[in-house]
């Protein structure tokens, strides 16, 4: 039966991993793949994740089943990180969630969990967004369009067209935003720009869908997850799709949480078994190791507060990166680059075009998407002067 399958072309992220790893290249730089890297290139297991690993092993009793939901402490704590202990959305009760494999998982459970409240629903995604949205939505067989965002000539948010197209969405829809960190483009909401979002959502009858899967890596954990608490606040409706993935480095362990908020207790009750019943269908229940040391982490001051300076110190190397780079780039050529410096997290696009991504990876080793978005956390010390000049010769080709 199989043989009426096709062989497809590799994952446009993914695909980059594996064309690196094969790179003999003593040059070569990988600034495909969005995982975190320190200044030796390396993406290590984090010292409060080492510790709190650790202790599970030795306090571990059993390898029963959690059930469908996760936990109900690592779903508590999730929510205490998104939303913040004392925000109305939780002192009212009206969150429902579950702990999945990755934040993956979580935009997947909750695509399944709309086809089932509505067939005739469309998510809205931004233009440009992260190239996984699509499958991971779509394939649950929703329909998906796009809404404008990024503004390519000024490398910033095209506010204007925003607000405009989130006016045109009508009501029973789903608008899906990134909290902080916008993958692919780095350009991010801000305050205000939340608030104008909650009027609209409120005006059109939309609901506010966020996917969370660089908080603590922009600005703070409390301002990177502005956007979260204002609509929980202002909507009656929110979902919220949150990775550890990248804040506590367990990338292969997938960790996540979908939490959704709903207009009263009662309602949310309802979800919360509608969410347990597609988990139930999918992969019945989520794996437990990795949301084991984030409950640990999130539940313990002391692990806590280690976790906390990590991330930090994580979040100054990429900033501190992103001055680095707008200056070098834009002294050494004849652009202006200041726009990264701006820009949150790991992702910004270069603006190069296509064909010049692919002579940067044939003739110099360095990898990125196709799209010219770079990981900014792959750059490093060793490297920072082959990439500038690497960029300098490409663009002067023309
Ligand atoms: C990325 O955008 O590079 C990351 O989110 C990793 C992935 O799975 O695509």
């Amino acid at each position: 039966m199989f043989e009426n399958l096709e062989t497809l072309s590799p994952d446009p992220i993914l695909g980059l991993m594996a064309a690196f790893n094969k790179d003999k290249n003593t040059n070569k730089i990988d600034l495909g793949v969005g995982v975190y890297r320190d200044e030796s290139g390396q993406t290590p297991i984090m010292n409060s994740v080492l510790e709190a690993q650790q202790l599970h092993h030795q306090t571990e009793s059993t390898k029963a089943y959690i059930g469908p939901p996760g936990t109900p402490r690592f779903n508590e704590l999730s929510r205490e990180m998104m939303f913040g202990s004392e925000h109305s959305a939780l002192t009212d009760r009206r969150v429902a969630g579950v702990q999945t494999p990755g934040g993956c998982g979580a935009l997947r459970v909750a695509a399944e969990l709309i086809k089932r409240a509505s067939l005739q629903t469309t998510i809205w995604v931004s233009n440009p967004t992260w190239a996984n949205h699509r499958p991971l939505l779509g394939n649950a067989g929703i329909n998906i369009k796009e809404y404008a965002y990024y503004d390519n000539d000024t490398r910033s948010l095209n506010e204007t067209e925003l607000f405009t197209a989130l006016d045109s969405v009508p009501a029973g829809d789903i608008v899906l935003l990134h909290g902080c960190c916008h993958n692919p483009s780095g350009v991010d909401l801000e305050q205000s720009h939340w608030e104008t979002v909650a009027q609209i959502a409120n005006k059109k009858g939309f609901i506010p869908f966020i996917d969370l899967a660089y908080q603590g890596l922009g600005e703070s954990l409390i301002k990177d997850s502005i956007g979260v608490r204002i609509l929980g606040e202002a909507c009656a409706e929110l979902i919220v799709a949150s990775s550890y993935s990248k804040n506590f480095g367990l990338y292969r362990e997938r960790v996540g949480s979908l939490q959704i908020v709903s207009p009263n207790t009662k309602q949310s009750n309802v979800v919360q078994s509608q969410l347990g019943s597609v988990v139930r269908g999918i992969y019945s229940m989520p794996p437990s190791h990795g949301a084991a040391i984030v409950e640990s982490i999130l539940g313990d001051e002391r692990l806590g507060k280690m976790w906390r300076k990590e991330l930090e110190s994580m979040r100054n190397r990429i900033n501190l990166l992103r001055t680095e780079l707008a200056s070098g780039l834009s002294d050494e050529t004849s652009r202006d680059f200041s726009f990264i410096k701006t820009q949150r997290g790991m992702f910004s696009f270069l603006g190069i075009s296509a064909a010049q991504v692919a002579t940067l990876q044939e003739n110099y080793a360095i990898y990125m998407v196709d799209s010219s978005r770079i990981n900014v956390a792959g750059i490093n010390d060793t490297n920072i002067e082959y990439f500038i000049a690497s960029m300098k010769s490409v663009l002067s080709e023309g």
